[in-house]
């Protein structure tokens, strides 16, 4: 096989592509220079209630902190997403969604789910739902969790969806800190045919006295399981909906308050709110929707996140939604119950653009490419990636056994704090390179900085920064402003700080190499070391634990934890099951431990500070070139480190 290290723009996809290299140098440029203008016009390509005058005022400062976007235009994003679209789209398909069970389909077109999102609202507003309240959203992939979150937004609600995959404990967490209202779920979700106690799990979350705040639990019918019912709080969806009118006027939000809250994880601490806004969000989110894809009219977009990630938000609901886009969405996992499902749909959706996540290519191309021999692909057009760094070798077996050497690769770069993309290819002007997500998208200025905050010019490698603002940029960390500058301003000054780090090459296409903090991303979950150590060290046996990434053939990284017991303890390997199992239901399946070592000592230096960068180096297996261990209060704790390590592969 050959293997190119540059894949140029097909002459097809770049003659009707939106834009063309060219194209994508001028407006870049542009929005460089004169970003006033460049926004005011981009501005326009959502309705406003009363439009902007007010383009934009942004200080990086962080003494003197502000981002604001569009900021005196009014505006409601379900109205963008479905009202707009009534008249000519109001028969075309919204959604197609496969349950996960291939039997089940449905198709809602843009007049039905104006009609559902409507009706929802008025039941939000029947429950005590108003404006500025938070709204919990803990729901399986069912149209219902896009109706609950347009529902909000219609009537200026802040919505806090939380995946389906989380604890109690965590969504207890995720509730006391939103001061959450009214909680809306499912009786229970199904995934690769198992059933998910979304409610139950509720339940669990609601026992803990600190959660205080919840009026209503409002409960879709999904699976008609059995389930416990409290006659106060509890209310069926489908009840609500039977009596709620279908008409409901969109509340006139101005482009600065909160469209919605996603915790997520960072470096220390309890995940925090991200909070984004309804203008600048919306405005980026469909821009970047329509460029990066190349999106055009009646196209069949397919985007397999969950809605419990930013991706299910920015490019599942509000981007495409607001484009008019048609949307496809999986109940399921893609590779259940055989790995050809992800081509079984493409080619019974005739889906047009793809856009899922390293882990899941891994994980297929682990099966074997004569799962898709049966695939036919020729409605593929374009394809996307995100979540993590995606391997030159995942990248190439995409290209060539899902995109059959014949899709442009979208390497999208960005985080749950961004909103929408902002380093990514364009398919029609950017030439790829297997494992770089190129160059930025308009009006993003990124910067590689050296740990001391210089710039880096040229070629090179570094901390990923951004310069400037973008209109979809986070406003804030729900209720602690002040560790949102802490977090991101604070240690570049006048920069963004991302948390990445990233090469530049001699062609100026960014290399994203992966977090320089203590976060780690678990098959493109994101996860902080330091929430899984506090949940290993509220259990009664464990005295200390430490716990690091390690490089993991299908998820990117695997979680490697290293843990002390208390005094005289046995370490045996039922002690770390249940250690494991107890991470599970302390925080969820994903932060799950794939490993973990019993360590009668950590590396600390005599301040009693655990020096991670050893910890890492012995879980990924390199042991040979440690570096200085002089400054240890004991050193020959690494001895006995790299003696019992587990990764010996
Ligand atoms: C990583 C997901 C390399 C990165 C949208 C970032 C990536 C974190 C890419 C954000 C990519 C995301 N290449 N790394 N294309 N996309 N990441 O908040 O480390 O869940 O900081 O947002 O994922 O994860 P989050």
């Amino acid at each position: 096989m050959t293997t190119p290290s540059l894949y140029p723009v097909p002459e097809s996809i770049a003659q009707n592509a939106l834009v063309n290299e060219e194209q994508y140098r001028k407006m870049y440029q542009e929005s460089i220079v004169n970003p006033e203008g460049f926004w005011r016009e981009h501005g326009q390509r959502i309705d406003w209630i009363k439009p902007f005058n007010k383009v934009r005022k942004v200080s990086f400062d962080d003494s003197n902190l502000f981002i604001k976007w569009f900021y005196d235009g009014t505006l409601n994003a379900s109205q963008n997403c479905l009202d707009r679209h009534l008249q000519g789209k109001g028969d075309q398909t919204a959604i197609i969604w496969e349950g996960d069970d291939a039997n089940e389909q449905r198709k809602i077109s843009y007049a039905e789910l104006h009609s559902d999102v409507c009706r929802f609202a008025n039941a939000l507003r029947s429950q005590g739902v108003r404006r500025g309240d938070v709204v919990t959203i803990y729901m399986p992939m069912v149209p219902e969790a896009a109706v609950a979150m347009l529902a909000c937004a219609r009537i200026g609600a802040i919505h806090s969806v939380i995946f389906g995959g989380f604890s109690p404990d965590s969504i207890a967490a995720r509730c006391i800190d939103g001061r959450s209202k009214v909680i809306v779920t499912a009786d229970e979700g199904i995934r690769a045919g198992r059933k998910i106690p979304l409610k139950a799990n509720i339940d669990e979350a609601l026992k803990n006295p600190d959660v205080n705040t919840i009026e209503k639990v409002i409960v879709l019918n999904r699976t008609g399981g059995d389930i416990n019912w409290n006659d106060g709080t509890d209310v069926w969806w489908h009840d609500l909906m039977a009596v709620s009118s279908e008409y409901c006027v969109a509340e006139e939000m101005n482009a600065e308050d909160p469209l919605f809250l996603l915790y997520t994880s960072g470096s220390t601490g309890n995940p925090k709110g991200v909070l984004h806004t309804t203008g600048g969000y919306m405005v980026y989110a469909s821009m970047t929707h329509e460029y990066v894809f190349d999106y055009k009219p009646g196209e069949i977009y397919w985007c397999t996140a969950d809605v419990g990630w930013i991706t299910g938000h920015s490019y599942m609901v509000y981007g495409p939604l607001a484009n008019g886009a048609t949307i496809l969405m999986h109940e399921g996992v893609p590779n259940y119950p055989t790995p050809a499902r992800l081509g079984e749909m493409v080619d019974r959706h005739k889906v047009n653009i793809l856009y899922t996540a390293p882990t899941l290519i891994r994980a297929l191309m682990a099966e074997g490419e004569e799962q898709f021999d049966n695939f036919d692909g020729s409605s593929l057009r374009i394809m996307g990636s995100v979540g993590e760094p995606i391997n030159p070798e995942a990248w190439r077996w995409y290209n060539d056994v899902i995109g059959k050497d014949n899709c442009p690769i979208v390497d999208t770069w960005w985080q749950t704090e961004t909103g929408g993309i902002l380093i990514s290819p364009l398919p029609g002007a950017t030439d790829a390179k297997p494992g770089s997500a190129t160059r930025p998208f308009f009006g993003v200025q990124p910067a590689l900085v050296d740990n001391l905050g210089n710039l880096i010019e040229g070629p090179g490698e570094g901390n990923l920064v951004l310069l400037d603002s973008w209109p979809g940029q986070m406003r804030s960390v729900y209720n602690d402003h002040d560790r949102f500058v802490l977090t991101y301003f604070k240690t570049f000054r006048g920069m963004y700080f991302t948390g990445d780090g990233a090469k530049r090459d001699e062609d100026g296409y960014y290399w994203i190499t992966g977090r320089v903090d203590d976060v780690i991303n678990v098959s493109g979950h994101r996860l902080g070391t330091a929430e899984i150590e506090s949940a290993l060290v509220a259990h009664h046996d464990v005295a200390e634990a430490a716990v690091v990434g390690y490089p993991h053939d299908i998820k990117g990284q695997g979680i490697y934890a290293y843990v002390t017991l208390n005094h005289d303890l046995e370490e045996t390997e039922e002690l770390r099951q249940e250690l494991r199992q107890w991470v599970r239901k302390e925080i969820g399946a994903l932060a799950t431990p794939d490993l973990i070592q019993w360590a009668s000592g950590l590396p600390k230096t005599r301040s009693g500070k655990i020096m991670r960068r050893f910890l890492r180096k012995i879980a990924a297996n390199e042991v040979t070139n440690l570096g200085d261990a002089t400054t240890l209060a004991d050193p020959s704790v690494i001895d006995v480190l790299i003696e019992s390590r587990l990764n010996k592969t």
